[in-house]
């Protein structure tokens, strides 16, 4: 290859190929040079500031000349975060705030309803849903949950019946009228519960619910059959159904047949009673979420869309 070298003037190594190849020996271009030096350079300083090599000892490793580790840098921006976040839970901790409060103070609020969204995924939405959307039940004795996003509430939709609620829990106890009156009557009740719900009535049905012998459904349902906030007794005049699982046609009367021969929460007397209990998350449950964090989750409940 080398004998016949066309360039003989030229820094070459003397490795030519097909006459017009050859490989050179200039130097690299000075920008290259310096990257190059740059890199090393920059090696050794690493080097020394930061941890980068493995000791002999299983978990050692050079510490570098600033102490710096990943660790240490995301607990310091924790704290700062912490910093920010404790002005705003100081003041709903305090026992002298109450959710009302946090509602009418707008930034307080604000933080309130943020850090309440993922307190309310962990400890709510398992039974209503993300978003307090409901669901709907699965069995004839499993309840459902209730919508917490309308403006339909068994238990009262102000800011104090709602901490209240969460904080004891709720669990409205209707009897089973299944063994005191006939199939007959359970059904004329059932036709007019279903009756009101559509804006009309049945007769017989009707004379059972304002009875006060036989049905006397009134008592705990109201004279208007709208319910009563303390005792948790649906409101039968409107389209929303807390127990509404039986399928066909008639689905409407058959859940409501079910709910008045077998009750609610009446499982002691009644294997087939529905079941619909809130639990406690105050100092009598069985998972205490302290005061603080109840505010919170009620003030998300109440700005969900139904609040009062
Ligand atoms: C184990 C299931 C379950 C969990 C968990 C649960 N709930 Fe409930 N909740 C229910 C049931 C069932 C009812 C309806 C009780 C009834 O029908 O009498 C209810 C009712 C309510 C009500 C009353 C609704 C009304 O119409 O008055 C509110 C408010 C409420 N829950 C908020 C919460 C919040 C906030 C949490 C989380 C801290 C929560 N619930 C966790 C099952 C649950
Ligand atoms: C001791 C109080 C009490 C009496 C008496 C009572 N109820 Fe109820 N009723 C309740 C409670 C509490 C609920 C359940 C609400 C809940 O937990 O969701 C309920 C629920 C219902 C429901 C289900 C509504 C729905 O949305 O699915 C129907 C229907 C009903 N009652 C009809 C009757 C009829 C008819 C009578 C009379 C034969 C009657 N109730 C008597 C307390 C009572």
């Amino acid at each position: 290859m080398s004998e016949n070298n066309p360039f003989p003037n030229e820094n070459n190594t003397g490795h030519f190929w097909d006459d017009t190849l050859r490989e050179l020996s200039n130097d690299p271009p000075g920008w290259w040079r310096i990257g190059f030096h740059a890199s090393w350079l920059w090696c050794i300083v690493y080097f020394f500031l930061y941890p980068s090599l493995p000791t002999l000892d299983l978990e050692g490793y050079t510490k570098g000349s600033m102490g710096w580790t990943s660790v240490s840098e995301y607990k310091e921006d924790l704290a700062k975060i912490d910093q920010v976040r404790q002005k705003w839970e100081d003041r709903i901790n305090d026992p002298e705030t109450t959710p009302a409060m946090i509602l009418a103070d707008n930034e307080l609020r604000n933080y309130t309803v943020r850090s309440a969204k993922v307190l309310f995924g962990d400890y709510c939405s398992a039974c209503h849903g993300s978003g307090g959307a409901g669901n709907s039940a699965r069995s004839a004795t499993e309840s459902g949950y209730p919508v917490l996003a309308d403006d339909d509430w068994l238990y009262g939709g102000t800011i104090e019946q709602i901490q209240m609620t969460i904080t004891n829990g709720r669990k409205g106890i209707m009897p089973n009228y299944g063994t005191r009156l006939s199939e007959a009557e359970i059904t004329d009740l059932a036709k007019h519960v279903v009756a009101l719900s559509e804006g009309s009535e049945h007769a017989a049905g009707k004379e059972l619910f304002m009875g006060p012998t036989k049905g006397g459904c009134f008592a705990c349902h109201g004279m208007d059959a709208k319910g009563m906030d303390a005792l948790g007794s649906a409101n039968l005049t409107d389209a929303v159904w807390r127990f509404d699982v039986a399928g066909g046609d008639d689905h409407r009367q058959a859940s409501a047949l079910h709910t008045i021969a077998h009750g609610v929460n009446s499982e002691l007397i009644d294997k087939a009673s529905r079941n619909a209990v809130m639990p406690a998350f105050g100092p009598l449950g069985t998972r205490d979420l302290g005061a603080g964090t109840i505010k919170k989750l009620a003030v998300y409940v109440h700005q969900l869309g139904g609040g009062q």
